[in-house]
């Protein structure tokens, strides 16, 4: 037997290997304090579970699933986009519901990437987009994002890179760094693609996750025609739906038709009860108001840790939006080593920065989707075992 190359060019799915380390020392019944995954501590609205109840017991629901997804949800994107971004999308030909916009952001690179085109990819980033890039055949080019900004250098992209380029990934607000942009941010972002005819995905998982809503502006507020632009969206996280699978891609026509072309080879639609509960949200998030319970204990954690690292060393400021800190590993380690100590030491599980690409080789990164009580025991922990082994402040990064 012998693997594709495809699949032996894949990295280890870094976070699976963590839910497995993590099982593992559970059943070996040890506490530890998991501030690794960003899977949402308070559980879905009621109103949406119950969409979803009642549309699962009519029988005309049980078929297959429209390959264009359900109206109402396609509706509900428009209004929402209308609402929040003042962009109005057409629910025919903009709007694609995604079985989870991981799987979305996957098939999306199959509709448009042969074998060696060039994928311009952020680094650090959530992986997928270099998983999707693998499996289509096509070749990552990554773009650094450092600090403070955590923003390509576009005048750094080889002309000959940026000529081979089909596709452009980007993110913000930004896993894992927590950075976001501005309206100018794109404009720059649409003037590059435009010179080279790149198409650009701006995955906006955390558009909800922001504490200054004018902090995560939709691509569509500057790219007003849809181009050459496709936006991805999860209910994973401002929802807290990450079970569910639910995402939504809205954009250029022709960029969504070639991902829909995908999706009905790959995929036979979504559960309609899904769909419905899917709009029921969208609905409640109609309301802006909606959000605010989450934002303000997210960004209460993060303000905790923040203020820790920064007692011990670190010059960290709060992020301005998602769920996530960025952390330099100590002098004398790397983002591993620094993991590896954690979790040794202090019974605490955060990511390696090197999950999300080489960039993040000297970081590790924590998540505040644990309940306020985890990271306050997560952070006495560390201060604990900062003291006994002398640790004062990052190294250089
Ligand atoms: C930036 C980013 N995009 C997409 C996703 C995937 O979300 P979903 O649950 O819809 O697959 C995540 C999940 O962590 C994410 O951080």
């Amino acid at each position: 037997m012998k693997y594709s190359n495809k699949l032996k060019n894949l990295p280890p799915y870094i976070f699976a290997q963590l839910d497995s380390l993590i099982a593992e020392k559970k059943q070996a019944g040890q506490e530890i304090y998991v501030l690794s995954k960003s899977d949402p501590d308070r559980p879905t609205d009621n109103l949406v579970v119950q969409a979803l109840q009642e549309k699962a017991e009519l029988a005309n629901n049980h078929h297959y699933p429209d390959f264009d997804g359900l109206l109402e949800l396609r509706q509900s994107v428009s209004e929402w986009y209308a609402t929040h971004y003042g962009v109005s999308l057409d629910s025919n030909s903009e709007i694609l519901p995604l079985m989870g916009s991981k799987e979305g952001i996957v098939h999306f690179c199959q509709a448009w990437l042969d074998h060696g085109d060039i994928a311009l990819l952020p680094d650090p980033a959530f992986p997928s987009y270099k998983t999707g890039t693998i499996l289509a055949g096509g070749e990552p080019y990554f773009m650094p994002l450092r600090a403070p900004q955590f923003t390509p250098a576009f005048e750094d992209i080889p002309v000959d890179i940026a000529k081979k380029a089909k596709l452009m990934f980007l993110n913000y607000p930004n896993n894992p760094t927590g950075v976001t942009v501005t309206k100018e941010f794109w404009e720059e972002v649409l003037a590059f693609a435009r010179e080279y005819d790149i198409i650009v995905a701006s995955d906006h998982a955390y558009s909800m996750t922001c504490f200054q809503p004018e902090a995560a502006p939709s691509i569509f507020t500057v790219d007003k025609n849809k181009e050459n632009s496709i936006e991805f969206f999860t209910f994973s996280k401002a929802f807290h739906m990450a079970g569910w699978r639910l995402g939504i891609a809205v954009g250029n026509s022709e960029v969504i038709r070639g991902l829909k072309v995908i999706e009905t080879h790959v995929n036979a639609g979504i559960f309609n009860p899904i769909q419905y509960a899917g709009a029921q949200a969208f609905k409640l998030g109609l309301n802006q108001g909606f959000f605010d319970e989450d934002n303000r204990a997210y960004k209460e954690r993060l303000t905790l840790l923040v203020e820790f690292f920064n007692s011990m060393g670190w010059k960290l400021e709060v992020p301005k939006g998602t769920v996530y800190l960025w952390v330099p590993a100590p002098a004398g380690m790397n983002g591993e080593g620094f993991s590896k100590f954690l979790l040794d030491n202090a019974r605490v599980v955060v990511s390696p920065g090197i999950a999300f690409g080489e960039e993040g080789r000297m970081y590790v990164r924590l998540c505040v989707t644990y309940q306020t009580e985890v990271i306050e025991k997560a952070i006495q922990a560390i201060s604990d075992v900062f003291r006994e082994h002398n640790i004062q402040g990052p190294g250089t990064v």
